[in-house]
């Protein structure tokens, strides 16, 4: 591999897929429109943390260009040339989807039709972004005694689970579509794609906050002794995954190019609850958030953990990093990055 596309390539995750390529060597295009809405809720330094992944990357010698997946004609135009393109670029919060649906559907439905048809006219490899919030909050009523007694036996869920099952919001309609689409041209069109649906993610750069990336807006909070809030018992479980783990699972997708949909999450070997997460987040830190509870919100997934046998065996990936290990890197990044969230 020569070249690679990463849209989104500013955001969280984009910017450690950018970071990956990079150290090995390879060129890189990082193609973000810079939005990032939630930012503006957070009641960080919105400007500073904007630029921050960007300077970061044009600091490692990352091409950055500001660019809208949704403008087919230019993201063609980036697209020529690469070897891989790996589609971060997303609304990806339910609380904005609901808010703004127009900004959803066009960036998570558009962005994404317009990624495939760059990958299917250059004849790229192509790896998606879904979410496990496609499965929907049913498994909420099914998983709710399991999540209680998960220690013993836990349930991971595969990719046969049946999908949008439960409340839905606009981000599950825009992500399953996203996702169905990239089925689409893997059967209709032959592209190498893969749709990751993917669990809870974390790690340093994650500007996190109440709408989108919970586990860095915990660590964040609890670092600048904000207190934090938590919709529901605090006994919700997902399988949290490190950035770094996810960049290789793009990368086996690369490497074996087996298409398809994939549940891509810690598995049970990394299942916690919200209030272990803040437990860790305590051990590291040495002191306790003010924590304050609210009502679930609507469309809330109370307990998913992937089922990863597919990716394991088809790309040959497993994710590596505990969460102890993974917090601590994201709690001493924001420990040096203070100024980012106004401190
Ligand atoms: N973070 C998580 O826990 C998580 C969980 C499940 C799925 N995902 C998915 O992973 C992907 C990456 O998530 P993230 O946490 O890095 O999000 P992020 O918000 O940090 O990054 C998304 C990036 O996309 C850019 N973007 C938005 N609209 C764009 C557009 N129209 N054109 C070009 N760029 C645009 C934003 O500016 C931002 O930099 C998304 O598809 C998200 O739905 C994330």
């Amino acid at each position: 591999m020569k070249k690679v596309l990463v849209t989104g390539g500013c955001g969280f995750l984009g910017s450690h897929v950018c970071e990956f390529y990079r150290r090995k060597g390879i060129d890189v295009i990082a193609y973000d429109n810079m939005t990032k809405t939630e930012l503006m809720r957070t009641g960080f330094a919105v400007e500073s943390a904007r630029n921050y992944n960007s300077d970061f990357l044009k600091g490692i010698g990352v091409s950055v260009v500001k660019a809208d997946v949704r403008n087919y004609e230019e993201l063609l135009d980036h697209a020529s040339g690469c070897d891989y393109i790996v589609h971060t670029a997303a609304q990806p919060a339910m609380t904005i989807s609901w808010e703004d649906p127009r900004l959803d559907i066009t960036t998570n439905v558009m962005g994404t039709f317009n990624v495939l048809e760059a990958a299917r006219q250059h004849n790229i490899p192509v790896a998606c972004c879904a979410t496990i919030h496609i499965y929907g909050n049913k498994i909420n009523e099914r998983l709710t005694e399991a999540a209680t007694r998960y220690e013993k036996k836990p349930v991971a869920i595969p990719e046969t689970h049946p999908t949008l099952e439960g409340t839905l919001t606009p981000l599950h309609a825009s992500k399953a579509a996203g996702d169905t689409y990239v089925r689409v041209y893997i059967d209709t069109y032959k592209v190498a794609a893969a749709s990751f649906r993917l669990t809870g993610i974390y790690g340093p750069r994650q500007l996190g906050g109440e709408d989108h990336g919970w586990v860095a807006n915990f660590a964040i909070r609890s670092v600048m002794g904000w207190p934090l809030t938590i919709f529901g018992t605090g006994k919700q479980v997902r399988d949290i995954i490190y950035a770094s783990d996810i960049c290789e699972a793009f990368d086996a997708f690369y490497r074996r190019k087996v298409p398809g949909v994939y549940n891509i999450g810690g598995g049970p070997g990394t299942m916690l609850s919200l209030l272990e997460c803040i437990d860790i987040i305590e051990q590291i830190n040495g002191k306790r958030p003010e924590v304050r509870f609210e009502p679930d919100r609507h469309g809330d997934l109370r307990y998913f953990v992937c089922n990863i046998t597919k990716a394991r065996r088809a790309l040959g990936w497993k994710p590596t990093v505990k969460p102890r290990q993974g917090i601590e890197e994201l709690i001493v990044w924001i420990q040096d990055n203070k100024h980012l969230f106004g401190g």
